[in-house]
């Protein structure tokens, strides 16, 4: 029996890996996974697979850090050595989201003629400017199998052409929350993260190239936090770190290693609002009930937009403080599926596939 192979390199692929790994194996689908090594820190790798149960990679490629070309570029010979050497061609390989992981899993796979699978297909930014975008695009053009968060995603496919395997199955993040919040409580506290009070506080991360590497969007992002009545609790990204230790921080932000994905799911559980550019956390937001307020001028999540729920600031120090002191104006919805994402991915996989 054939086996998929799947593909993930970066933080939030290890979180959707834990549930749809999870719903694979249920229903008899062998997998091996594959770790590229662009996330390596034990703060931004180890600590998921750990906490996540997620089953042991079968190698970890240890790429590391680079350039955009030189990073997708070592993953693409290292991935292709690694499928060559094997006695047997996987069925199909699986890549999630937008990272360079995801692109050079999707290459690597579709020059060896081995059908491609990506989990959150369909989603656009229209920001050319952003790696992800163009991740995103090509992955879907190389893809067999495209499963969408929603009917905007397949919508937009269409428009692009891609009609035949598309599925919108709902998000598998949505999955990850409702069956990791639970045991997230148990297993960890608020105290055991910060001395923070519930509900005293907002949660913010900042990570992308476009805010953190100018300064002056970095200056309004710090301008605005300063500005704001609550303490701001800021888990760093490594690279972000070595940049934000030469300024001048605001009293109230209270900077932190990055967080583990139960920490996140408490400190999200107890947050008053969150201020991000990360595009996990605007759904993870949305799901845990908590108004988001985006520091991107786009967003591929449009229906986290729905009566202010997510809001879209850029980096205008007014507008961010205008919309943290903002409410919904509508009440929440339901939005990417219920939660059943992973296993409609496993059965449609099981279907559609010779394994
Ligand atoms: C990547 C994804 C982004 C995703 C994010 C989640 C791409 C193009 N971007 O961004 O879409 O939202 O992961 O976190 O794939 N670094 C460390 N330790 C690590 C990992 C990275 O210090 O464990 C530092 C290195 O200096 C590295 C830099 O972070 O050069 C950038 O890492 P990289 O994985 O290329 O991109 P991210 O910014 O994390």
């Amino acid at each position: 029996m054939s086996h998929i192979l799947t593909i993930v390199g970066a933080r939030p692929q290890f979180v959707k890996a834990a549930v749809v790994s999870k719903a694979l194996s249920e229903v008899g689908i062998q997998e091996k996974i594959i770790h590229t090594g662009q996330h390596y820190d034990h703060d931004m790798s180890t600590i998921f697979w750990d906490e996540l149960n997620i089953p042991a990679p079968q190698i970890n490629l240890g790429v590391g850090s680079g350039n955009h070309g030189k990073q997708t570029g070592i993953m693409l010979q290292k991935l292709e050595q690694y499928i060559l050497n094997e006695s047997e061609n996987p069925a199909a390989l699986l890549v999630y989201g937008d990272t360079n992981s995801t692109l050079a899993g999707a290459l690597v796979a579709s020059k060896l003629h081995i059908p491609v699978i990506h989990v959150e297909a369909g989603l656009r930014s229209f920001n050319k400017m952003m790696p992800e975008e163009i991740n995103r695009i090509m992955t879907d053009h190389v893809s067999d199998i495209l499963f969408c968060s929603s009917e905007l995603g397949v919508d937009q496919l269409k428009k692009e052409n891609i009609n035949t395997g598309v599925y919108n199955v709902g998000d598998v993040m949505y999955d990850a929350v409702l069956t990791f919040s639970e045991i997230a409580n148990q297993k960890t506290t608020l105290e055991n993260i910060t001395s923070l009070d519930n509900d005293s506080f907002i949660l913010a991360t900042v990570h992308r190239p476009s805010n953190t590497d100018s300064d002056k969007s970095l200056s309004n992002i710090l301008n605005a936090f300063s500005m704001v009545e609550s303490p701001v609790f800021w888990p760093v990204h490594p690279r972000v770190r070595l940049k934000i230790e030469q300024l001048e921080l605001p009293e109230n932000l209270i900077l932190s290693k990055p967080v583990s994905y139960f920490e996140m799911l408490v400190l999200l559980k107890n947050c008053q609002k969150v201020i991000t550019d990360s595009g996990g956390l605007q759904k993870e937001a949305y799901w845990m009930k908590k108004q988001c307020i985006t520091i991107r001028e786009e967003t591929e999540w449009i229906e986290t937009l729905h009566g202010g729920w997510n809001n879209l600031a850029g980096t205008d120090t007014k507008q961010i403080i205008h919309y943290i002191s903002s409410k919904p104006s509508e009440d929440w919805i339901p939005l990417y599926g219920n939660g059943a994402s992973s296993k409609q991915i496993a059965s449609i996989i099981k279907k559609n596939l010779v394994l």
